[in-house]
């Protein structure tokens, strides 16, 4: 069975064909992804919309792409699975009326998928034997947020960030710094020359039992610390691979940390990582390291797959539909803000 995915909750504009009915699990037949960053680099982060309209431009190209590139007509797609929430509207709006036009017309099921659980199941995309239960770290640039997943669509929220995400954090930090958007990736090339122990910037655990995150101290750390030097900034007043190496490991150790007080206060040996933060490389090595000491198991998916994409909403959609969760073309409507 073939399953055309759609996600354009942000600044991605994605579609992806997946092969269901494969031996080895989910086949990806194509995954086209048209990103704005260089639209919304300018500004230090999204315009909505700005992002609107580059998706109503991209969505029927990235389309035809990924029909193309699996070497597939829209006739085939038995199934359509597109982002409902979390988002921004606007965007969001753009790939699920596109999916309800095709579904409606070629008389298909539709199914709206959470763009967060689209996250937590990307790593079965490319490791179809993980077994339950398992610890979910989803960090995301929206989202920072631990999981007790037990199964498919039976996750338990353990804890989630009370102010900004882990990518919000890189990314504002990035904007001081004029490192650039997306922050994430530009704050660990900067840091690779770096020192993370040059300065010790705050990490909020908030309590010792608690799994909850906060990123706003460090955040605000790193404004007092810049507001110290005299702007512009620069490497002739300060050395940015030390702050961006310093402000990295404040953020990946709180993450290490949670995500490893989650799975002993829940007695379970898996962590999966997902989000477009999981990509970093500090934190991947980080939690594979630990989890060796520790004896569990970490994994990630391939970076493509941590960020947003929509073979990963095809792939949500695909368990939603073994479950019969069909959504009604006339309820089906996008949210900024749905929790799982
Ligand atoms: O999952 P994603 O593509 O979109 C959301 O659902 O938010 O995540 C984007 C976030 C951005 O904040 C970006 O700065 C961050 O992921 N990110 C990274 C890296 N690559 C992307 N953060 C740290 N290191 C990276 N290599
Ligand atoms: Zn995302």
């Amino acid at each position: 069975m073939l399953i055309l995915g759609i996600e354009t909750s942000c600044d991605e504009t994605a579609a992806a064909v997946v092969d269901v009915s494969h031996e080895h699990g989910i086949k990806i037949k194509s995954n086209i992804i048209a990103s704005q960053h260089e639209i919304h680099n300018k500004y230090g982060g999204v315009v909505p919309e700005l992002a609107c309209r580059r998706h109503v431009e991209n969505i029927s190209p990235v389309i035809t792409e990924a029909l193309n590139k699996a070497g597939v007509k829209i006739t085939d797609v038995e199934l359509f699975a597109v982002t409902k929430c979390p988002g921004l509207v606007v965007a969001l709006l753009v790939g699920l009326s596109t999916a309800k036009a095709i579904a409606y017309t070629l008389k298909k099921p539709l199914i709206g998928v959470n763009h967060l659980e689209g996250h937590i199941l990307s790593i079965f995309l490319e490791k179809p034997d993980i077994s339950f239960p398992f610890v979910s770290l989803l960090v995301s640039g929206g989202h920072t947020e631990l999981y007790l997943v037990e199964d498919f669509g039976k996750y338990k929220v353990l804890g989630r960030s009370r102010d900004d995400a882990a990518g919000e954090a890189f990314d504002k930090a990035s904007k001081m710094l004029k490192l650039g958007y997306p922050g994430g990736p530009a704050i660990e090339k900067t840091a690779n020359s770096g020192n993370p122990m040059s300065i010790n910037f705050p990490r909020a655990y908030i309590d010792k039992d608690s799994l909850d995150f906060s990123f706003s101290g460090v955040k605000t750390a790193l404004k007092n610390y810049l507001d110290g030097f005299i702007p512009p900034y620069s490497t002739s007043t300060m050395f940015l691979p030390d702050v961006a190496a310093s402000f990295q490991q404040a953020v990946v150790d709180v993450l290490i940390n949670k995500a490893f007080l989650a799975v002993k206060m829940y007695n379970v040996k898996t962590i999966v990582i997902a989000g477009g933060v999981a990509s970093n490389k500090l934190l991947r090595e980080g939690m594979k390291k630990r989890g060796t000491a520790e004896g569990v198991s970490v994994y990630h998916p391939s970076s493509v797959l941590c960020t947003d994409n929509a073979a990963m909403i095809a792939c949500a959609g695909y368990y939603r539909f073994k479950e019969n969760k069909y959504n009604d073309f006339y309820s089906l409507d996008a949210e900024a803000q749905m929790k799982l």
